[in-house]
């Protein structure tokens, strides 16, 4: 047994793998499919990816090609933050699902509560409008679970004030150093996973001196550390990479932190102060 096995639970019964493939930036054709490819060989078997990253096909035919069930993967993709209409985000879900080539995904998300040109805007009605496609794409069995993603606590309680559905994962930057502690503790108490993004700050963090110095008195890489932190906080790990060795590395997360080393890796300010920050997270 190793992480790759193991899942969380969401909160309509769903199981989840622990860590998930992330794959922004990784462009379609033999990137993007490799990647997958190696990752699904390694034994990752939950793939993040978006419309917007334009990489949907080649990742499809990468889980096509591996001859895993399609069963034994758990697929997620998100909705646009752009297109903010229900009739828009039904036309999405249809292009996703054309894209990879399946006939549902686990996990959808609605991308980001505003397009991101007008970030910290607020759409309460436009986002219950795709929520209601959502919901409705949930219920017919082609999304297993929904949820969102950039969404801070407002933006939640808009949802779980105004809909019978409720988000099943906020998917938000969370790395060591960078936990949106005010969205993170709202989500544990209201049953809706943290899904971490960007857990190496897109590689940014993996040269911060404290960091380096844990991870080596525990014999694991920074990114092994960032990752194994994500995880004993109660968040999904969405790590990202494109060379096989790094994808392998990545999996090998079964070391358990101290509580003390764990508290000082919670406490320590930013551990990537120059990576871009959404400012309207908190
Ligand atoms: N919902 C959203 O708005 C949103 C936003 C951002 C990201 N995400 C999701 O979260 C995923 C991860 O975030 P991210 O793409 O920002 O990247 P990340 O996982 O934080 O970092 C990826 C970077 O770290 C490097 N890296 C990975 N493993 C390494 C290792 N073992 N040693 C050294 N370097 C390593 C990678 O380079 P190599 O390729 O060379 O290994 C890459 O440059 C995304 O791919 C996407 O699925 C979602």
């Amino acid at each position: 047994m190793t992480i790759l096995t193991e899942n969380f639970t969401l909160n309509n019964g769903i199981k989840i793998p622990k860590v998930g493939f992330g794959t922004w930036e990784i462009p379609n054709g033999a990137p993007a499919y490799n990647s997958t490819k190696w990752a699904l060989k390694a034994g990752y078997r939950h793939i993040d990816t978006a419309l917007v990253y334009e990489n949907e096909k080649s990742i499809g035919e990468a889980i096509k090609d591996s001859g895993i069930a399609r069963s034994e993967i758990f697929l997620t993709t998100k909705q646009p933050a752009q297109n903010k209409s229900y009739d828009q985000a039904l036309k999405d879900f249809d292009q996703s699902i054309k894209n990879l080539g399946v006939d549902y995904v686990d996990l959808y998300l609605i991308h980001a509560p505003w397009p991101w040109d007008l970030a910290g805007q607020r759409f309460n009605q436009e986002n219950l409008a795709v929520w209601q496609a959502l919901s409705e794409i949930y219920q017919s069995g082609c999304a297993k679970a929904i949820g969102v993603s950039n969404f801070d606590v407002e933006d939640l309680q808009n949802l779980l004030e105004n809909s019978s559905v409720r988000p099943a994962v906020n998917q938000i930057m969370y790395y060591i150093g960078f936990t949106e502690p005010k969205i993170s503790k709202f989500c544990q108490e209201n049953d809706i996973l943290v899904e971490a993004y960007s857990p190496l700050a897109t590689g940014l963090m993996l040269n911060n001196p404290t960091v380096k110095e844990i991870a080596a008195k525990y014999q694991v890489t920074s990114a092994q550390l960032a990752l194994r932190f994500v995880l004993e906080k109660g968040a999904l790990p969405l790590p990202r990479s494109t060379q096989e060795k790094h994808i392998i590395d990545n999996a090998k997360l079964d070391f358990e932190l101290t509580s003390t080393d764990l508290e000082l890796l919670s406490e320590l300010k930013d551990t990537a102060p120059k990576h871009y920050h959404n400012e309207t997270q908190g």
